[in-house]
């Protein structure tokens, strides 16, 4: 038999094959659990279903103004996955408790918001195949709802931790904030951090930067509508930050989530270190993982985020003719590039409510 041929399995590789071929199996079902997860959420069935008890899918499609042939098909994959119960005799369908927990707006952490990204990518299959036959990357503008689903996410992780547990990683930087300190965050998407501290501290000025014109604009407006005189939004692209940046001019800038998709996140982080002031601190909210795929066989959601990496944030890097970081950049080459802007002091922290990120508070 010639070496390239199919060969039988041995006993070992059949044992190996068949238990692959269900994990895949697994996989498909749960891969399209995640999309029937984003259109519950999407479509408000999980909210809907957490405040009616026991319903017919009559009864669930009129109270949430949809149609009931849809919530039907809907109900049939949510009832196989045992995400929502079903008395198959009275016809009724319930959300149970501890599952609207996790799947509502109500909720502390809602996984349904995570599950958006997958429709999010599966969106731009067709133009990240073609990066792989020919380079080059996939621009923001494809990504139709990556800053709204971006925000809801950043508004899970981030903002109940804010005040809380985030900055007191910086000792005395709470009061100095009710003092009056000047704050910079880059590649703010919609800027929702900046506009909470904004209002929890009147004497402090906060100020947001990126790319988009489309997150930028949401954040002002919000400033506006909320009637905030204390933050300001500028669209920027932050590629030449190492030479744009104001010399000493902030006591705090933060990055959450926001340097391995930038374009040229060597330049961002040589800027922040040259836009604080005496005293000042970064700190940086990025992917948890290591730098070395063999490290992270077993991070939490490591395959996740390499597939979030592949298919937005690697790419929309690439797409401006940048370094194409990736998300999984990881622990190893973060403290690396954190030292070699500049940083002689950098901290890595681990915070209980969130497993996905580590944050970093970095020091000249
Ligand atoms: C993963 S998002 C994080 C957004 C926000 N910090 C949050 O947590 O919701 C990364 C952000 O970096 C911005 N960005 C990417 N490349 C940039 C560049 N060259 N200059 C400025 N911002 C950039 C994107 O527009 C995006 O809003």
């Amino acid at each position: 038999m010639c070496s390239s041929c199919p060969s039988i399995p041995s006993p070992n590789d059949a044992e190996r094959l068949s238990a692959f071929e269900q994990r895949l199996m697994n996989a498909f079902n749960d891969g399209a659990l995640m999309l029937m997860t984003s259109v519950g959420h999407r479509t408000g069935l999980f909210d809907t279903m957490a405040g009616m008890g026991p319903a017919t899918s009559e009864e669930i499609a009129q109270r949430a103004n949809l149609s009931e042939r849809y919530v039907r098909e809907w109900l049939g994959a949510m009832v196989c996955a045992r995400v929502v119960d079903h008395d198959g005799n009275g016809g009724t369908y319930v959300l149970p408790d501890a599952h609207a927990a996790r799947l509502t707006r109500s909720a502390d952490a809602n996984m349904a918001v995570v599950a958006q990204f997958f429709s999010v990518l599966g969106s731009v299959e067709d133009d990240v195949v073609a990066c792989f036959h020919k380079g080059g990357g996939v621009p923001y503008d494809r990504f139709g709802r990556f800053h709204e689903v971006m925000a809801e996410e950043s508004g899970q992780t981030v903002l109940p931790a804010l005040e809380g547990i985030i900055l007191p990683l910086v000792p005395g930087l709470v009061e100095r904030l009710d003092t009056g300190i000047s704050v910079l965050d880059l590649g703010c998407g919609r800027g929702r951090a900046m506009l909470q501290l904004a209002e929890a501290f009147p004497n402090s000025s906060f100020h947001g930067m990126d790319l988009s014109d489309d997150a930028i604009g949401w954040a002002r407006a919000q400033a506006d509508r909320r009637g905030l005189g204390n933050v300001t939004f500028m669209a920027q692209d932050l590629s030449d930050f190492d030479t744009a940046a104001p010399a000493g001019r902030y006591d705090l800038v933060t990055t959450f989530d926001a340097v391995h998709d930038q374009a040229k996140p060597a330049r961002m982080l040589k800027g922040i270190r040259r836009a604080l002031a005496e005293g000042g601190a970064y700190i940086a909210q990025d992917i948890k993982g290591s730098s070395r795929h063999d490290r992270n066989l077993d991070t939490p959601l490591a395959p996740f985020f390499y597939t979030i990496s592949c298919m937005h944030c690697m790419t929309v890097s690439l797409a401006q003719g940048g370094d194409g970081l990736g998300a999984m950049w990881g622990r190893e080459l973060a403290e690396q590039m954190f030292r070699e802007a500049g940083f002689s002091r950098v901290e890595v922290h681990e915070l209980e409510h969130d497993i996905q990120n580590y944050y970093y508070v970095c020091r000249p």
